[in-house]
């Protein structure tokens, strides 16, 4: 079951809205040994990247469809730095629509273009920043398209919060401390939003790149946030991270825990790092996309070795000295 028929009684829906799905949603919540031992406190990893897109904005984009269907819409657009743009072009294949992505050329990682491309979107790189596509869409609105982008569509920011509604279910009550990158701050709207209907006020640890325009987590290279204003009204704690930060929660995220998330999902573990929740509380780090989706940091941070010759002492050999370079 999806989330427009999971969550119904909580969506902005109507008789005519359909329960437009691929499967997104009930995502893994899994406990994380080794950053709770480190971190002193209960940690839980929540696995976005296990939506069908391969990231939490299929939750959104489910909602945001199925009501623009609904009513009627025949056509969507959104601006994305790659993610918004693939969970947008799969949900209006789905649902028999036009989609039109507009993202800055040359900052997308190939895998997201790739899965936009194939369920056939119409893909526009311009050379601009993601603020700059961001007003093009807004300005698309007024020639027949609707804007997916959740800073214009609050019927994303009610999808997003059915994480919310799946995380108190699954722990049977609020986490202390919820931890998630910051882009465009429409999830950490969404996710303080979910929380207020729960009742609930759990601290929000939110992790920004410092280097907002250039940060080599792609998925949230955004300037000009269009969320600020909401984010500051969420009381969420902001914590402005390095590269090297965000690069090295990834990588333990990896090598410690086994997850492989894509490098702006770890800005949450990052923040949280610096932030340290309460010793003994339950803490929810949100991973917000699969690590398959941006693996050009991976080619930087863990080279490949060169083909040995086909014998086990060589293979041997080569692997006791990767090992070597692993723990230098
Ligand atoms: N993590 C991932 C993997 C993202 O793709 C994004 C945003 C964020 C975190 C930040 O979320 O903007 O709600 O604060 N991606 C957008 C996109 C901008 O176009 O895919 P936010």
């Amino acid at each position: 079951m999806g989330v427009v028929a999971r969550w119904r009684d909580r969506l902005p829906v109507t008789s005519a809205t359909p329960d437009l799905t691929l499967g997104e949603g009930a995502t893994p919540l899994i406990a994380a040994p080794v950053l709770s031992a480190e971190l002193d406190a209960h940690v839980f990893l929540k696995i976005e990247g296990a939506n069908p897109t391969g990231s939490f904005k299929d939750r959104g984009m489910a909602v945001a469809m199925a009501c623009a269907v609904g009513r009627g819409t025949r056509a969507v657009v959104c601006a994305s730095t790659g993610n918004t743009a693939a969970s947008a072009a799969a949900y209006a294949a789905r649902a028999g629509i036009e989609a039109l992505i507009i993202h800055p050329a040359g900052a997308v990682a190939g895998a997201k273009l790739a899965q936009t491309r194939v369920v056939g979107a119409a893909v526009v790189p311009i050379d601009g920043t993601f603020d700059d596509a961001l007003r093009l869409a807004q300005e698309a609105a007024d020639h027949g398209y609707v804007v997916v982008n959740s800073g214009f569509n609050p019927d994303r920011i009610a999808g997003q919060r059915t994480a919310v509604y799946e995380i108190i279910e699954t722990l049977g009550s609020s986490p202390d401390v919820l931890a998630l990158p910051y882009g465009g701050g429409g999830n950490t709207v969404a996710y303080r939003s979910g929380f207020d209907v729960e009742g609930v006020a759990p601290l929000i640890v939110a992790g920004e790149a410092r280097e907002r325009q250039t940060t080599i987590a792609t998925a949230i290279r955004i300037g000009e946030p269009v969320h600020a204003p909401d984010v500051a009204d969420t009381h969420a704690e902001v914590v402005t991270l390095s590269d090297d930060e965000i690069l090295a929660a990834w990588t333990d995220l990896a090598r410690r825990e086994g997850v492989f998330c894509e490098p702006s999902s770890a800005a949450g573990l990052a923040a949280l790092r610096r932030s340290r929740p309460p010793a003994g509380s339950t803490v929810v780090c949100v991973l917000t996309g699969s690590g398959l989706k941006d693996v050009a940091a991976v080619d930087s941070l863990v080279p490949t070795l060169p083909a040995c010759a086909p014998r086990l002492d060589a293979v041997l050999e080569a692997a006791r000295a990767a090992s070597d370079a692993r723990t230098a």
